[in-house]
């Protein structure tokens, strides 16, 4: 079987009711993202922060994968696929996705604010609050990459798009680095395809872009890889 590498962003979910970053001016449900997307937002107000990711984690409970999730989902019927995802969101999971790799964290986890990657447990889609704290006593944070902050899982996701023999990019605006450097550790020459509805033009040979929103970029893509490239 062929290693197929997504890279997947906002825009995947955006048909599921999850806004998107960028496409509102860097507002974010009525928050400014560096506000809530920042270590040093962390520190400046703890409260805003586990209020803006208590109501995330609420909307995320009642929202659905979209066909453009499933459809990745099923593609492991005819590729070795894995998921490198900039989404803390668990849509690709819920969709049927195996191997899911979260570039920048995932909303239903947890950790104790002093560590980086032990201490990590799932709270599926409950509260946290001040004052919640590990046997330590140490405040509990959500498990997410902030800015400022290093981002662990990039070695692995690294690796998975040098092995690839196929790379999909969707719904990523490719601006947050490292996130939006990880194609360039794919072989030279594999097929890289992009799934967005606004133009992005990638530095690269062999770069095919469909231009539309996700659930429909994904079925064109379905056939072309299922026909051309399994
Ligand atoms: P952005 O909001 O920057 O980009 C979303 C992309 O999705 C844009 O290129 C849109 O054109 C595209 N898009 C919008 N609707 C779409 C649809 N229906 N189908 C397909 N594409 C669509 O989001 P990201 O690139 O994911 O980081 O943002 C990267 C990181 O910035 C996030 O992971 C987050 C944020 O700060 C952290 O929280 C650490």
């Amino acid at each position: 079987m062929k290693k197929l590498a997504v890279l997947s962003g906002a825009g995947v979910s955006a048909e599921s009711g999850i806004r998107t970053f960028r496409d509102s001016d860097g507002l974010w449900e009525n928050y400014n993202v560096r506000d809530v997307a920042d270590i040093d937002g962390w520190y400046r107000n703890k409260a805003l922060m586990l209020k803006f990711y208590n109501e995330r984690r609420r909307q995320i409970e009642k929202c659905e994968p979209n066909a453009a999730h499933r459809i990745i989902a099923e593609l492991e019927q005819h590729f070795d696929v894995t998921v490198v995802t900039q989404n803390i969101d668990n849509l690709h999971e819920r969709a049927g996705s195996t191997k899911v790799i979260h570039l920048h964290g995932e909303i239903t986890k947890v950790r104790p604010e002093d560590r980086e990657d032990s201490g990590i447990r799932d709270i599926g889609y409950r509260d946290i609050n001040l004052g919640d704290t590990d046997g330590r006593g140490v405040q509990l944070r959500p498990h997410i990459v902030w800015f400022g902050e290093a981002v662990p899982m990039f070695e692995p996701a690294a690796r998975v798009v040098s092995e690839a023999d196929i790379l999909l990019i969707i719904g990523t605006s490719m601006v947050v680095y490292p996130a939006a450097g990880l194609f360039r550790y794919a072989r030279p020459g594999i097929p890289i395809y992009l799934i967005d509805p606004k133009p992005i033009s990638l530095d690269y040979g062999n770069f095919y872009q469909i231009q539309d929103k996700a659930t429909v970029g994904m079925e064109k893509l379905r056939k072309m890889l299922v026909e051309f490239e399994s």
